[in-house]
């Protein structure tokens, strides 16, 4: 039993500012660090630190510092799988800083991302794979492949940020996690649980959409709406929040419980990650996921 986490692979920049910079006034950073980003590593690190069997791919690295920084933090996770990671000499690993201001909210500068390489899945990718977790953050064809394939195999496919009705990934999709800011900002005539039913419908999967610290609205395939408090935190670092969501996500709905219940796993997860500075920085426990689950009602 493996999770497969198909997408996006970098290495991000933490950014501590006082506030973003304009053309007139600089920007103070208080701190900086490396750490690995990019959604689909994201999820794939915290997956990996409580223990569940975890295989990464997708984006591919350098033979350069970054991409050596990325392959050594990725190595300490014993249950991490990353043999379908690529290398390549001369390319430059992707990078991203994430610009982190007070209220804990983020920006991002993603470095060269018109290079990005991918590796194409491969059966031997979904050897033992019980659930596929993609995402947006990249080139669709090779997503769209990893999607086809899962179907072929029944295996589940969770995803985020398709925003789309007519997104030929939505009808291979099973859950769906979408932002209601994003949502809104795309589509500001709707209202975002609208555009969920509208998704729910194209795609006949579960939508489940977040709202930073704002209540997570759950549309079923089957047009059941409910909803989910995260719990009340003060943000550091928003960064991947949605990522870490998925990570939280996943680990409910393997473990056999009802959609809202790994919901709540979800938000557990979510909302620790938004007290560290970084992604994969600082990893929660497993305890401290489900103790905090636990506490949502
Ligand atoms: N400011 C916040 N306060 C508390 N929890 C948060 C905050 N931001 C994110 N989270 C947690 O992370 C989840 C996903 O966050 P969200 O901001 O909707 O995703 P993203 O911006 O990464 O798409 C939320 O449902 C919540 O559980
Ligand atoms: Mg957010």
């Amino acid at each position: 039993m493996t999770i497969l986490c198909y997408g996006e692979i970098d290495l991000d920049i933490y950014v501590k500012l006082n506030r973003l910079p304009t053309m007139e006034r600089s920007a103070w950073c208080s701190e900086d660090f490396e750490n690995i980003g990019g959604a689909a590593a994201n999820s794939a690190m915290w997956l990996a630190n409580w223990g569940m069997p975890t295989r990464l791919a997708g984006h591919d690295l350098g033979d350069d510092r970054p991409g050596d920084v990325v392959r050594q933090l990725l190595a300490e996770q014993s249950t991490l799988d990353t043999r379908f990671i690529a290398r390549h000499a001369g390319y430059r690993t992707p990078r991203c800083q994430c610009l982190v201001t007070p209220d804990g909210e983020r920006s991002f500068i993603t470095h060269w991302p018109e290079d990005v390489r991918m590796t194409a899945p491969s059966a031997a990718m979904f050897d033992g794979v019980q659930l596929l977790n993609l995402d947006m953050s990249g080139p669709t064809p090779m997503r769209l492949r990893a999607a086809e394939m899962a179907v072929e195999r029944r295996i589940p496919v969770l995803i985020n940020d398709v925003y789309q009705p007519e997104h030929p990934l939505l009808p291979l999709i099973d859950v769906l996690v979408i932002s209601a800011e994003v949502a809104r900002n795309r589509h500001a005539e709707n209202n975002p649980l609208d555009l969920a039913a509208e998704l729910m419908s194209a795609g006949d999967c579960h939508v489940i959409v977040t709202a930073a610290g704002a209540d997570i609205h759950i549309v079923s395939r089957e047009g059941e709406r409910s909803k989910v408090t995260p719990p009340l935190v003060s943000p550091v670092d928003t960064t991947g929040a949605g990522d870490i969501f998925k990570s939280g996500l996943l680990y409910g709905l393997l473990g056999d419980l009802p959609l809202w219940e790994a919901v709540k796993w979800g938000a557990a997860a979510g909302s620790l990650m938004c007290q560290f500075a970084g992604t994969t920085e600082t990893l929660a426990p497993l305890r401290d996921v489900k103790a905090l689950q636990s506490s949502i009602n």
